[in-house]
């Protein structure tokens, strides 16, 4: 994970660049901002260079499903063959077999001698503790499976920015943290660490607007929904008030782990959650410093749960430069 930050680094840094030239008072909804840096950042860390396939597949994976439907709980039986078209993630993947297989097979080769991503990380692992690698079908399922989970970084992210601009005691006390322990620079892996209040409020962003809001245990006639166990009165005051201070150490640790899981807990815990905390702090230190995001008045901001949480119809900001805010 501390070996990607660079690479996260340059992503928001171009974001940076792209931000510069927006015309002043022009109104975007944040997901669009955000989805390029978190989408090249997840891209780079996967398999290194921006290949322009490889971006479109996560990107398709961003509107996968594009809408709800009845069949994606009850999937038609794959012996139904006029169903065939109704199957679309199983076509999705069908679809993008020929570039998996090209990456998985660049990195297989003997004489490969392109940097060690995740892909090439998963070729040569031994999961099963054995000398045997995972097999092609395995790994095209891992490389997939890795690739649509990333995206749910974008969400928090959103609410992040949100949050922030309607909280400006919480936004002045993360310039705060940003200018002391930065200085202006965009942070190193070193620098990670020491932005603890940073930290907090994605914690706490992710406690009020859990991104995956439904956990679905296997077999299991339950459902965890996150967004009812974090909002519970039981477990804490005034549950929907938005106050990191209920992520510093001392609070922290006398809360139980079970009433706090916005990556599931368990044997599915969620295995990107390193990386998803370090691309979202990344992002947030490298363009809070020169941005704000104001929060066009008036909208209606309605979470919907489906597959993550994510506002109806988006969130639509103005960008300021932060000296001009200031
Ligand atoms: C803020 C961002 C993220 C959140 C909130 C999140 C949340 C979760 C949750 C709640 C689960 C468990 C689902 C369940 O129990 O049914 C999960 C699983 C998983 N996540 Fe994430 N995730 C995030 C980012 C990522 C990233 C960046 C990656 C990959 C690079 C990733 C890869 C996975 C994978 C592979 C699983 C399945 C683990 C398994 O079943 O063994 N996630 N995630």
């Amino acid at each position: 994970m501390t070996a990607d930050v660079p690479a996260v680094v340059a992503t928001a840094e171009e974001a940076l660049d792209h931000l510069e030239r927006v015309p002043a008072g022009e109104q975007f909804d944040l997901a669009n901002i955000f989805w390029l840096p978190i989408m090249v950042s997840n891209g780079r860390v996967l398999a290194t260079d921006d290949d322009p396939e490889m971006l479109a597949l996560l990107d398709r994976f961003r509107h996968y499903p594009t809408s709800t439907g009845l069949l994606h709980m009850f999937p038609p039986p794959r012996w139904v063959p006029f169903c065939e078209r109704f199957r679309n993630g199983h076509n999705l993947a069908v679809q993008y077999r020929p570039l998996l297989d090209r990456l998985i097979a660049a990195r297989s080769g003997a004489g490969y001698v392109g940097p060690r991503d995740l892909i090439w990380r998963l070729v040569h692992a031994q999961p099963r503790g054995d000398d045997a690698p995972l097999d092609a079908a395995e790994l095209r399922d891992e490389i997939s499976t890795l690739g649509s989970s990333a995206n749910t970084t974008l969400r928090p992210l959103v609410w992040f920015w949100y949050l922030l601009d309607t909280h400006p005691s919480v936004e002045a006390k993360v310039c705060a943290e940003l200018a002391r322990v930065l200085g202006g620079c965009s942070p190193t892996a070193e620098d990670l660490p020491k932005l603890a209040y940073l930290r907090q409020v994605f914690e706490e962003t992710m406690r009020l607007y859990p991104p995956v809001p439904a956990l679905l245990p296997r077999r299991a006639n339950f459902l965890i929904l996150p967004w009812v166990l974090h909002r519970h009165r039981k477990f804490r005051s005034d549950p929907d008030r938005f106050d990191p201070e209920r992520f510093a150490p001392e609070p922290a640790a006398a809360r139980s782990r079970y009433c706090y899981m916005p990556f599931g807990s368990g044997p599915h815990v969620c295995v990107g959650a390193s990386l998803a905390m370090m691309q979202m702090i990344v992002t947030a230190a490298v363009l809070a410093q020169r941005f704000r995001f104001r929060v066009v008045s008036g909208q209606q901001v309605e979470p919907v749960a489906w597959v993550n949480l994510a506002p109806r119809t988006g969130i639509r900001v103005t960008v300021e430069p932060r000296r001009a805010a200031a």
